[in-house]
């Protein structure tokens, strides 16, 4: 239980578009100095809830809370330019005949010179400091973007949504801007709503993650246990690449050619999917023919042969043709390790780090 009241509160929003649910009974409370992500696939309904709160769209039913006030509902309504909520949004736009800093002043009021020291301090944050005197039409779209985050954070608002604020950035740069901007958001003490559909990015940033899928919130938490605890099969493949081995539920055990499975939740009879990530795999040599004793914590060797091996800088990925069925199974290790095509090799599980989940029936 949240004890502290959220500085952001929403509960249960639902929009629909013709009909068809968008935004299905989404709740989600975000902290003050607390980075929430919403992270899903194109088209879940990230932007439509964000809009939402924004204000810039109305549910059609649930509630928006900020602070313990209610300020959204589908009867009352405190209009947008009233919720003092940051923006930055994927399609932000600089005034044009303004230089970038009376962009980043703009909603700024007070003392001149307070002002312009706040500006020139964002600016050189973001790595624009240089650029205080000129025109939106003289930068890039990426240093574009990076005046408007200062835009955004300028008035120090007490929550910031953000829609892949950072997706035009390139790699190197996006990282220190991305770093760089939460600090900043820290030190204000915002509350943040983030929404991407990068894993990475949910992971190095946020405090807590809200799966989101088809409009709904699948799964909610630290993403240590978003990642290590998922609910489904395609939450696990959603952060990485995975191998998915079936079997049946006999005797409540799984018999593969991997060993046993314990199958927590399924029924007997019933399909499941064992799903583990290729980095989880132990991959064991052949002795004429002969493959590792089997252990408590690997289960069974299975042999394939090695299909491809390709270098990826920080680990090597391996892929295999299992003999037993044929399947491909992927495996990677640290460093280099690059076995030749048509080499025999076995592959082990690691139990404790395997998934197994009753197959969905569509
Ligand atoms: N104004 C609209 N009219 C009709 N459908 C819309 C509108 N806005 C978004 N949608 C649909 O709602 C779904 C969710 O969109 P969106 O919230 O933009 O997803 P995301 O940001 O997660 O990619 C999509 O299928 C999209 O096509
Ligand atoms: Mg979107």
């Amino acid at each position: 239980m949240q004890l502290e009241t959220p500085r952001l509160e929403i509960r249960n929003l639902t929009r629909r578009y013709d009909g068809r649910v968008v935004v299905d009974d989404v709740s989600l409370r975000v902290g003050p100095g607390q980075v929430t992500c919403l992270l899903g696939p194109s088209g879940c309904g990230k932007s439509t809830t964000l809009r939402m709160i924004a204000g810039v769209e109305m549910q059609d039913s649930g509630e928006i809370w900020v602070d313990g006030s209610l300020i959204c509902d589908t009867v009352f309504r405190v209009p947008p330019e009233r919720r003092h909520i940051g923006l930055m949004f994927q399609d932000f736009a600089l005034f044009p005949h303004l230089t970038v800093g009376a962009n980043v002043a703009f909603g700024l009021s007070g003392d001149k010179t307070e002002m312009d020291k706040r500006v020139l301090e964002l600016l050189k944050r973001v790595g624009m400091g240089r650029f205080v005197d000129s025109y939106p039409h003289e930068l890039s779209g990426g240093e574009q973007q990076r005046v408007a985050l200062a835009r955004a954070l300028a008035p120090r608002p007490r929550i910031m949504l953000m829609d892949e604020p950072f997706s035009g950035l390139d790699n190197r740069l996006r990282d220190g801007i991305r770093d760089e901007t939460l600090d900043i958001l820290r030190e204000q003490d915002t509350a943040v709503l983030l929404v991407t559909h990068e894993p990475e990015e949910a992971m190095r940033m946020a405090d807590e993650i809200a799966l989101m899928r088809d409009g709904r919130i699948i799964q909610q938490g630290a993403p240590y246990n978003i990642y290590n605890a998922p609910v489904d099969r395609d939450s696990v493949a959603f952060f990485s690449d995975i191998n998915v081995i079936r079997g049946r539920v006999e005797g409540s055990l799984v018999q593969t050619a991997f060993g046993q499975f314990l199958a927590p939740g399924a029924h007997e009879g019933n399909e499941v999917d064992i799903v583990i990530r290729p980095q989880h795999m132990k991959i064991d040599f052949d002795r004429q023919g002969r493959g590792p004793d089997p252990t408590i914590e690997y289960g069974t060797a299975a042999r394939g042969v090695v299909r491809r091996a390709r270098f990826m800088g920080s680990e090597s990925l391996i892929e295999f043709k299992m003999d037993h069925d044929g399947s491909t199974l992927r495996a990677t290790v640290p460093n280099v390790f690059l076995p030749s095509p048509g080499k025999p090799l076995w592959l082990m599980i690691r139990r404790d780090r395997c998934f197994v989940f009753p197959v969905k029936k569509d």
